[in-house]
């Protein structure tokens, strides 16, 4: 039997195969809006365990699903036995014989590697400690609807060296953007990944100064100072307060950068209302792109493009 096809990071699938998803997504949003898309995915069943909380993901995978005539199944981690220490392989044997495909969105990034050596249906990475590959597919559609292709384009991150960084760095070998990023020190986002993506033609830059990553970029982003599970590393709001997105650190950027937050945001802490609320802003075609990508995620683990 074929191994399915999981999404589990950017690292893991080929930058053809990203590309076809992106531009699948472009298609099927404009044919969504048009009311002549089609259902590929009818009679097909997707299971979404959720091991942390989630508002923009359960939504957007649940609709998503729907518009392409399939069905969900959401499972709290809490409620299932894998909450009462079933183990994670046997979970995902006993879910592969009875849905399609397996969404999930847990804590450490060895959880969701294990349920997918185990299933024989696709595994897609709903976030992890270490990454959020389904976000990054969403910012960059969203930014290349609104400028244009992203190769070739610097984009910074400002704030925590956390798992949307990790997967906008190997964004940034796959898509062929430069990633500029200004972290606290003791933030720093992980080697391991920092290492892949240089190895793979990713042009990265590690600072510690706001300013600097952000100068002249098309695109700045940031992200809560304390990402869920990781409030035992929480440091003080003094050590993040210079790399706060505001008014201020926006005009170093181009006079038409977007900026982009995965949301939830915390307003006043990693970025001021005034830049989430401004021109500049992209954050609700973000959220709403996340649908449009996760759609065209979903046709691809099963075969529909
Ligand atoms: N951006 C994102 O993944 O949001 P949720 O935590 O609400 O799913
Ligand atoms: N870095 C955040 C992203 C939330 C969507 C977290 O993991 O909590």
């Amino acid at each position: 039997m074929a191994s399915p096809k999981h999404f589990l990071d950017l690292s893991a699938t080929t930058a053809e195969d990203l590309r076809s998803i992106l531009e699948d997504a472009k298609t099927r949003k404009q044919a969504t809006k048009a009311g002549t898309a089609d259902k590929p995915l009818a009679g097909k069943m997707l299971a979404m365990i959720f091991e942390k909380p989630s508002t923009r993901t359960r939504v957007s995978f649940d609709v998503g699903m729907r518009q392409l005539g399939g069905e969900t199944l959401f499972l709290s981690g809490t409620e299932m036995q894998l909450g009462r220490a079933e183990t994670i392989g046997d979970t995902a044997k006993v879910l592969s014989r009875y849905v399609d495909a397996i969404m999930i969105r847990t804590t450490d990034h060895a959880r969701l590697l294990e349920m997918a050596e185990h299933a024989t249906v696709p595994v897609i990475n709903a976030l992890t400690d270490l990454t959020h590959p389904c976000q990054i597919m969403a910012d960059i559609m969203t930014i290349e609807e609104h400028r244009g292709p992203v190769t070739g384009k610097t984009l910074a991150w400002t704030g925590d060296g956390n798992n949307v960084l990790h997967s906008l760095v190997e964004g940034a070998a796959r898509f062929g953007y430069r990633m500029n990023m200004a972290v606290p020190l003791g933030s720093e986002p992980d080697d391991k990944i920092l290492n892949w993506a240089r190895n793979n033609g990713g042009e990265i830059m590690l600072c510690h100064d706001a300013d600097r990553a952000v100068a002249g970029v098309d695109a700045v982003i940031t992200d809560t100072w304390v990402s869920m599970n990781q409030e035992h590393k929480a440091r003080g709001h003094n050590v993040f307060q210079p790399f706060q997105v505001n008014a201020e650190l926006m005009k170093k950027a181009k006079e038409e950068a977007l900026f982009l937050h995965c949301l939830p945001a915390h307003r006043g802490e990693e970025v001021t209302d005034e830049v989430i609320d401004g021109a500049q802003s992209v954050v609700f075609d973000e959220a709403e792109n996340r649908l449009h990508a996760q759609k065209s995620i979903l046709a691809w683990c099963l075969g529909a493009i």
